[in-house]
């Protein structure tokens, strides 16, 4: 069965009503990635840090290429007021998009809603997750938080420059990485072509013998 968590879906072109008005996910996102991230509720102290450090490194998505935008269980109404609250407790304006979902219908379309937790109102709760998707409408990585566990947003920059390096190259990044550090060159890939394309890379010799270790300096 196709589930929006099988990586390469294709994310739907939903209407969403937001704080900032009626958008269509399609044209927010334009040919940039999109990151879409969910939240139980507006008004919770785990998701308003989430949010102010969103809104606080929301230069650095631009700077990427990337639009960013929340979902949380609440009305428009509650957006607005919740979004004076991030500003004033991080410092940063929240501009980009927060889906109002009271209904929870967009969390169960795209898979947000926990199986087992229930919210103060005894609904199902809306995990953090996160969805990357690149310019061609496809998923290309998510994330699943549970409620009592706040996102790292520098983890899910490291992300983003993961999957463009990836995007472009023929490379995978190895565990730890950090941009600008040593990657991996992928398997797919001849020993013939591998010279030819990172002609100063390293194979580490292995007690198998098979040579798949090859690692070369991050391309740009
Ligand atoms: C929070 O954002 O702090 C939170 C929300 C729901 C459950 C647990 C924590």
């Amino acid at each position: 069965m196709s589930s929006l968590s099988n990586l390469g879906a294709v994310f739907p072109d939903l209407a969403v009503e937001t704080q900032l008005g009626p958008l269509r996910i399609y044209e927010y996102q334009g040919a940039d990635w999109l990151i879409l991230f969910s939240h139980p509720n507006d008004f919770t102290p785990v998701c308003t840090t989430e949010l102010g450090e969103a809104a606080a490194r929301a230069p650095a998505f631009a700077a990427r290429g990337v639009r960013l935008m929340a979902l949380s269980c609440d009305s428009v109404a509650d957006h607005v007021a919740w979004c004076a609250d991030i500003a004033a407790a991080r410092g940063a304006a929240v501009t980009f998009p927060i889906i109002a979902d009271a209904s929870r219908a967009i969390a169960a379309q795209l898979g947000m809603l926990d199986e087992e937790e229930r919210c103060a109102a005894g609904l199902p709760a809306t995990v953090r997750k996160v969805f990357f998707v690149a310019p061609d409408r496809r998923v290309r990585l998510v994330l699943v938080y549970p409620t009592a566990v706040g996102r790292s947003f520098a983890e899910i920059l490291r992300c983003v420059d993961a999957l463009q390096l990836t995007a472009k190259h023929p490379v995978a990044t190895p565990a730890e990485w950090a941009p600008g550090g040593p990657v991996m060159i992928q398997p797919t890939v001849s020993n013939a072509d591998a010279a030819a394309r990172f002609p100063r890379h390293a194979r580490v010799a292995l007690p198998s013998g098979r040579g798949y270790l090859r690692s070369t300096s991050c391309p740009r």
